[in-house]
């Protein structure tokens, strides 16, 4: 059984009930998504070689203090980084350090920013130099699913309803999706009800309603879907090596569909990012 709450009156926590935001959350989470969109078109420039990931997250941490906001990652359960940076291989959770992006690596740069106390959440792909098509490949369908997961947003409609269209899309093209990993209810709380699975059947999950607020962050594989996770307790890899994806939206359900609130500003919403 599922419930739904007015955000404004339910506990914050994550009690498995699902939070309905109004019209003055929505502003909330708009300035909030919009931060982070405009980080992700601002970390353009350093997506090249012989860039570091730490010097990414020194960027993004920096990005964050300038605009008033805080990073939602930093001392979030145990992790110390302001930005998740996962290259080629790595599915999520990549821990910036001192190594430098080199010629041919794919990365997947997410940020997470608390803004007036609302969250907002949202990665992209970027390509450092000379891409291999297979690669670039991996990227566009990436891309393409998330936005058929977002054509599914609207009232009376389900979770299943999302990951379907997603998984369809996904296996159509002889990618995978992962599954242990999934988008999230998101506003006052970082992760929250409901879960968002990337894969699943027409009409299951949970029904959609006015208010509710998530992402969808579909990661997709070259090879298989499974994954595991390093012993630093965070970086996700593809156990079989192979390539992986994925971008994050944080939309917002309407009364007619959906918003997105994590729209780049400056239109680049997948590479090639040409500026
Ligand atoms: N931003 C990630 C997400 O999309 C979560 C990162 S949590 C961290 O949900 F601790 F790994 F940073
Ligand atoms: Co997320
Ligand atoms: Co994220």
């Amino acid at each position: 059984m599922v419930t739904y709450v007015d955000a404004a009156t339910a506990p914050l926590k994550n009690t498995g009930v699902i939070r309905l935001y109004g019209a003055e959350a929505f502003e909330g989470l708009r300035k909030a998504g919009r931060f982070a969109a405009e980080c992700l078109d601002a970390v353009v420039p350093l997506a090249r070689p012989g860039v570091t990931t730490q010097e990414i997250d020194d960027f993004v941490h920096d990005f964050a203090l300038k605009g008033g906001a805080l990073p939602a990652t930093l001392n979030y359960r145990g992790y110390n980084k302001s930005v998740c940076t996962s290259i080629n291989h790595v599915v999520c959770h990549g821990i910036p350090d001192d190594r430098p992006l080199k010629d041919g690596d794919i990365v997947n740069i997410d940020v997470t920013f608390v803004v007036d106390g609302w969250h907002g959440d949202s990665s992209r792909m970027y390509l450092v130099g000379d891409v291999k098509r297979a690669a670039a490949r991996l990227v566009d369908v990436t891309y393409e699913s998330l936005l058929r997961g977002i054509a599914e947003v609207r009232p009376g409609n389900t979770t299943g309803d999302i990951g379907h269209a997603i998984q369809t899309y996904v296996e159509s093209e002889r990618c995978s999706v992962v599954r242990d990993f999934c988008g999230h209810g998101i506003g006052l709380l970082f992760h929250d009800t409901p879960n968002i699975l990337h894969y699943g059947e027409p009409g299951t999950g949970v029904e959609l309603r006015p208010g509710m607020v998530f992402t969808i962050e579909p990661m997709v594989n070259l090879g298989r879907p499974a994954v595991k996770v390093l012993s630093d307790g965070w970086t996700a890899v593809t156990r079989d090596r192979s390539l992986s994806a994925q971008f994050e939206h944080m939309v917002g359900v309407t009364e007619t569909g959906c918003e997105v609130f994590t729209l780049s500003p400056k239109g680049l919403h997948k590479p090639p990012y040409a500026i």
